[in-house]
């Protein structure tokens, strides 16, 4: 975590935020400790390649071209080729891989489709596209929660809808929130 500081406090900032739902969502589905600890670990790792991506690009205040984007889109095989040698969880692999695939095969690296994406990706996924929606980034207004929830019906192609509402109805993200607002290190008024 210190060299995603190090590198960008707004990634590390992130990890944070993602790991800050994770830890009370895999707790409200029940998961057992041992696997809370395990998705918690996976949540503050899982963008970790972007360490290897410019900032020029990872903050660029205006839409990627498609090369650019295709740039950003190496940090999952970068952080699982950074961090295969050292972990030995295959959960954290799997999520640090695979958090950007997408149930219609629509994400990357492996374009893998439905049951081929795990329980625990699918359950940091949620966590990780609701923290970015509604964190400040240089490239988009912040979202608001409500708008956050509707953006991610409107992908339920890609996304698990039923573990969607299940985020929705657990209100964590709601008790979460202020607190971690006085912690960000960044602005974090409101786009609207
Ligand atoms: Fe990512
Ligand atoms: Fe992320």
């Amino acid at each position: 975590m210190k060299v995603a500081y190090d590198y960008d406090p707004l990634l590390y900032w992130h990890s944070l935020h993602v790991a800050s739902f994770a830890a009370p969502f895999t707790a409200y589905l029940g998961y057992p400790p041992q696997d809370q600890y395990r998705i918690v670990q996976a949540s503050l790792l899982h963008d970790l390649g972007k360490i290897y991506i410019p900032h020029s690009l990872l903050n660029k205040p205006a839409p990627l071209s498609a090369r650019e984007f295709g740039e950003v889109q190496r940090h999952p095989e970068i952080g699982y080729a950074l961090l295969a040698e050292e972990v030995q969880d295959d959960l954290i692999l799997d999520v640090v891989l695979h958090h950007h695939e997408r149930l219609d095969g629509s994400g990357y690296p492996d374009r893998l489709r439905g049951t081929e994406i795990s329980d625990s990706v699918r359950l940091v996924t949620i966590c990780d596209i609701y923290a970015a929606m509604t964190e400040v980034r240089p490239y988009r207004a912040q979202l608001s929660a409500q708008k956050a929830f509707q953006t991610m019906w409107s992908m339920t192609d890609g996304i698990d809808s039923m573990l969607l509402d299940v985020f929705k109805d657990s209100q964590i993200w709601k008790e979460r929130e202020p607190k971690l607002a006085e912690l960000c290190p960044i602005d974090y008024k409101r786009a609207n």
